[in-house]
């Protein structure tokens, strides 16, 4: 496990606080979409609160690039944000990100400086302009028009993510066939390493894109705790068919980690892990919507 994954783990079971280097430090840990990858990125970062939403700065410990974080948001400014709260467990949030600009910016690094001047020796080593990126966690009990557009992008992330599921199906049908294809011998020779590359990468952007919207709804569903107080049975058990699924996707990236070589065995493990991973997918999306969307339209169930 990394120093990142340490501290992340000792956040999660300490309700946001960790020693070391962090000690005392107001923590907030956020997940973003790798820019590149698709991949997500799960990182911890010094927040400053400010009324209602937490700022947080770009400070890469004085190196001199942004951090990865920063450059994610600036592709996709959605984040997901884990905090200590006062049930004495660390909860998700889902937030918007703004990068601060001019005078508002220049207001709240000095602020941060002055209350932890580690900020300003980062700030000369780096020889950067620090970005400062505020979080507004999500609440629905502001925008009526906000909440049935988070109600079809629901919908539209479910029908991308079958789509995707779509492509897995026929990378495994293109291995099996090339596989049989090449040689009499398949069971040693396997298919054509571009087609078991091809499929590997389709596994793990299902993966990823799977994990990302896990991660986005276990943030999403506190703020429905908070403003649909009798969803709370129907978050309970979506929360928990999360925990499986995030199971069996750990346990396919692992597998996918490990490169693939095509052979019909290989092919027959993926296809094995794929099917754990999507039991009961369908029903639990169909719940959700049956379920989460009749309350952000306002309707009453
Ligand atoms: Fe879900
Ligand atoms: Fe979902």
């Amino acid at each position: 496990m990394g120093w990142n994954d340490q501290i992340i783990k000792e956040f999660r079971e300490n309700n946001g606080r960790v020693g070391g280097m962090f000690e005392g430090a107001p923590l907030v840990v956020i997940t973003t979409v790798g820019v590149r990858t698709g991949k997500p990125h799960t990182t911890p970062v010094v927040y400053y609160a400010d009324g209602e939403r937490y700022l947080v700065f770009g400070s890469n410990n004085g190196r001199p690039t942004h951090p990865d974080w920063y450059h994610n948001i600036l592709g996709i400014g959605q984040v997901t944000m884990e905090i200590g709260s006062e049930e004495g467990h660390v909860r998700p949030l889902s937030a918007r990100a703004v990068v601060l600009e001019g005078e508002e910016r220049d207001r709240y690094w000095e602020l941060q400086c002055a209350r932890d001047p580690a900020f300003r020796a980062y700030e000369e080593k780096s020889a950067r302009v620090i970005p400062v990126v505020a979080l507004y966690p999500l609440d629905l009990s502001k925008d009526p028009a906000r909440n049935r557009m988070i109600g079809e992008q629901l919908i539209v992330h479910h029908q991308e993510l079958r789509a995707e599921l779509a492509r897995v199906r026929a990378a495994i049908d293109a291995v099996r066939a090339g596989g049989t294809a090449a040689s009499t011998t398949a069971e040693e020779q396997g298919a054509a390493p571009e087609l078991a590359e091809q499929l590997r990468k389709h596994c793990l952007t299902f993966c990823w894109d799977m994990q990302m919207h896990h991660t986005r709804e276990q943030g999403s569903f506190t703020a429905f705790e908070r403003q649909y107080p009798h969803l709370a049975p129907v978050l309970r058990r979506l929360r928990a068919e999360h925990v499986v699924v995030e199971r069996a996707l750990a346990a396919f990236e692992e597998l996918l980690g490990r490169g693939m070589s095509g052979t019909p065995a290989e092919v027959g493990q993926v296809q094995a892990e794929l099917d754990r991973v999507v039991a009961d997918l369908e029903e639990h999306f169909a719940y959700e919507e049956e379920r989460l969307i009749p309350a952000l339209n306002g309707v009453v169930g």
